[in-house]
């Protein structure tokens, strides 16, 4: 059936340049790899040039044309330097994956100070507001695109227990809030919005919590209805298919990869 499209066919994602914030390690990483074996070459940021660059061999060993950009996309202007240099690189981008963010720290919100809540909520959606204006542009121009923001359960779906942070409940909140109305305006002109919300996944940030607050990962791990933590692996099947055409009828949705936690 020479000429006919088959259904993996709409997962490939040869020639389309995806760029990911925080695709050196963790999620990001994963998710780097799952779309250059779909085909893609990508764009990487990243605040550590070491991380970056061990990323840019292995991903390059796959075949894949792989940029680097270092930059700490935390603050409006780091974020907006970051996107800089990603358009001085002179590749039209598809794909925009805004994964950067990230608890950070535990306090109890009636004793964190509001400066330091506001840099959380510029790391976990200001972010992704400046890369999403910045990056985006080429891909209204042109009417064809993806956008998948990286949230979390926690927010939309539930407050994590045994954990203090509000703003990271907030803040991703308020990106699949972001996700939802940017998704509307940009539907008309070609430009797909949606998000990947994942549940406990085994990365540095967690070993690190769990490592602080043992009683916090048994209590975790057991309100999780398939009663483990997800493998950063099982996350990039997800991004490949909201990256791609194989997800070219939906906008606006979030996808929660969670083993079950918020079932309960
Ligand atoms: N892990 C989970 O279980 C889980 C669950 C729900 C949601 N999430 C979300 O998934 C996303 C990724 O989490 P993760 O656990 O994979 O985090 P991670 O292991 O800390 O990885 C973060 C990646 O982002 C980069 N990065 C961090 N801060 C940055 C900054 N300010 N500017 C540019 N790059 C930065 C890191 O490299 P450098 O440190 O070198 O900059 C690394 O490549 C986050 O949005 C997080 O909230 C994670």
């Amino acid at each position: 059936m020479v000429g006919v499209m088959g259904v993996l066919d709409r997962f490939r994602l040869d020639g389309r340049t995806v760029v990911i914030t925080g695709g050196s390690r963790g999620l990001g990483r994963a998710m780097a790899q799952g779309l250059a074996e779909a085909g893609a070459d990508l764009i990487l940021i990243g605040r550590e040039g070491d991380a970056l660059e061990t990323a840019r061999e292995e991903l390059t060993a796959l075949g894949r044309w792989v940029a680097v950009v270092p930059g700490d996309v935390s603050t409006p202007a780091g974020a907006g330097a970051a996107c800089q240099q990603v358009l001085n690189l002179n590749r039209p981008v598809d794909v925009l994956v805004n994964n950067v963010g990230g608890r950070r720290v535990d306090l109890p919100t009636e004793l964190m100070p509001v400066e330091q809540w506001q840099q959380l909520i510029d790391l976990n959606l200001t972010s992704a507001l400046v890369c999403c204006q910045q990056l985006c542009t080429g891909m209204l121009a042109r009417g064809r695109g993806s956008v998948i923001n990286v949230t979390s359960i926690a927010g939309p779906w539930v407050s994590i227990p045994g954990i203090g942070g509000r703003h990271y409940e907030t803040a991703k909140a308020a990106l699949t809030g972001l996700t939802r109305a940017l998704a509307a305006d940009w539907a008309p002109r070609g430009v797909r919005v949606n998000a990947i919300a994942p549940g406990g996944f085994l990365t540095d940030p967690n070993r690190r919590w769990f490592t602080e607050k043992p009683d916090f990962q048994r209590a975790f791990e057991g309100r999780i209805p398939m009663a483990r933590l997800g493998e950063p692996t099982e996350l990039a099947p997800t991004a490949v298919f909201l990256a791609s055409d194989a997800s070219s009828y939906i906008t606006g949705s979030t996808v929660i990869v969670d083993g079950g936690y918020t079932l309960w």
